[in-house]
């Protein structure tokens, strides 16, 4: 148990995932294929990286020509700032450098810059980066670092899972376009959601439901469960798998604008392929809010105008022309669309209840309320004619 313990707290301080080559590609084709020029004459910043290796700087290098970049800069945090820290050894491209210098290895951060042919070989691609240590020690929050973003058109990373919503804020304050990586249980945060709500931001193009294996450091603790699916996936060795990760942006990409095809609410009572909803004669409607109980993104009705509860992961599918995201039923009522708060007297579980969406079960003579998960609260759009 003391071990269980132990390993718990260690995986919890791991930031060290390390991305897939490939997912990175598929989720930047996305925004290439929506629009081929996203790139073209910008300068993006990889921050939070391990430019020797991270798979982000090989793959904006590898297609800086292609995508018409201006300029590439990455940066990497000292191995002594890390939280988690795992017998760090400078690797041969540092060693070999005229400029290695042992002990700012350990404590500075990296900065890698790529904007012109440095070889002569007349191309510019990774071969051509150059790299110099940071004044400090990469933290994304140092003057240094946010010097660098403040010139960046992009901000593009996997950012170290623990500070996520320092890191959000962080690109925010700064009014920038981002692609990067975190936990879906994200979007129910209070600094997050309003921005997903106003459109300020949304899940990218990779369906969260895709499985997304991380590199891990030699002697990395994960837990054993994800390890196994990473290898069932083909990821055999220092790989895990971390379900819910998923990639956010406000760039905009052709998957998010595909309307989700439904069937009438009078079909879904009839065919539903969800053996609860089939049958009924008509969706639960909530007790404490103006709204119904959708429990499957798929059973969404297309005809219904009033406000329906959805799953969390209804968002993978969401496109902004054809529903309105008016609220979660997660963090009390804030978007005022509560109709009932519960006393202790009326409902021994009343906590959860004034926390989310309520409904009555009745079985029998007895009548009950029951908490459901965090819903999306969401309205059909309606397009009023001119
Ligand atoms: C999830 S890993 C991803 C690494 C790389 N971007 C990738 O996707 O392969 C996050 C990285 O951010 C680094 N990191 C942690 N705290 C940081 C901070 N305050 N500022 C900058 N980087 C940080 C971690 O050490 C880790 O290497």
């Amino acid at each position: 148990m003391a071990n269980e313990s132990l390993s718990k707290a260690k995986e919890a301080k791991n930031d060290e995932f390390y991305t897939q080559y490939h997912d990175i590609e598929k989720e930047v084709n996305a925004y290439l294929e929506y629009n081929p020029d996203v790139f073209r004459g910008k300068t993006v910043l990889l921050p939070c990286d391990d430019p020797e290796w991270s798979n982000f700087t090989k793959y904006f290098a590898q297609n800086f020509e292609r995508f018409g970049l201006k300029k590439l800069i990455s940066t990497s945090y000292a191995p002594e700032s890390k939280r988690y820290k795992f017998g760090y050894v400078p690797t041969l491209f540092e060693t070999e450098a005229p400029h290695f210098d042992a002990d700012k290895s350990k404590t500075h951060g990296k900065i890698f810059v790529l904007d012109h042919d440095v070889t002569g070989d007349g191309k510019i691609n990774v071969e051509d980066l150059e790299w110099q240590y940071l004044e400090g020690d990469g933290d994304f929050r140092s003057k240094e670092i946010c010097h660098l973003r403040d010139q960046a058109d992009f901000v593009i990373t996997n950012p170290p899972f623990s500070l996520f919503r320092e890191f959000l804020a962080w690109i925010v304050e700064a009014d920038k376009q981002f692609l990067i990586i975190g936990n879906m249980n994200a979007i129910t945060y209070k600094e997050v959601f309003p921005l997903i709500k106003d459109n300020k931001m949304w899940l990218g193009a990779t369906g969260f439901v895709t499985d997304m294996v991380f590199g891990v450091p030699e002697g990395a603790i994960v837990k054993e469960s994800d390890k196994k699916k990473a290898e069932r996936l083909g990821y055999v060795g220092n790989y895990t798998r971390l379900g819910n990760s998923c990639w956010f942006t406000n760039i905009d990409h052709g998957r998010r604008h595909q309307p989700l095809p439904l069937m009438t609410m009078a079909d879904n009572l009839k065919f539903s392929r969800h053996k609860e909803l089939r049958g009924r004669d008509s969706y639960i409607h909530y007790d404490n809010y103006d709204a119904i109980e959708v429990p499957y993104t798929d059973a969404i009705p297309s005809d219904y105008e009033g406000v329906m509860g959805v799953p969390i992961s209804f968002l993978d599918k969401y496109c902004p022309e054809q529903f309105v995201l008016l609220g979660i039923t997660d963090r009390g009522n804030v978007w005022g669309l509560k109709t009932k708060e519960y006393s202790l007297d009326e409902a021994p579980n009343a906590n959860d209840l004034n926390r989310r969406a309520a409904f009555v079960e009745i079985g029998g003579v007895s009548r009950r309320l029951t908490a459901t998960y965090a819903r999306l609260l969401i309205q059909k759009k309606i397009c009023h004619g001119s």
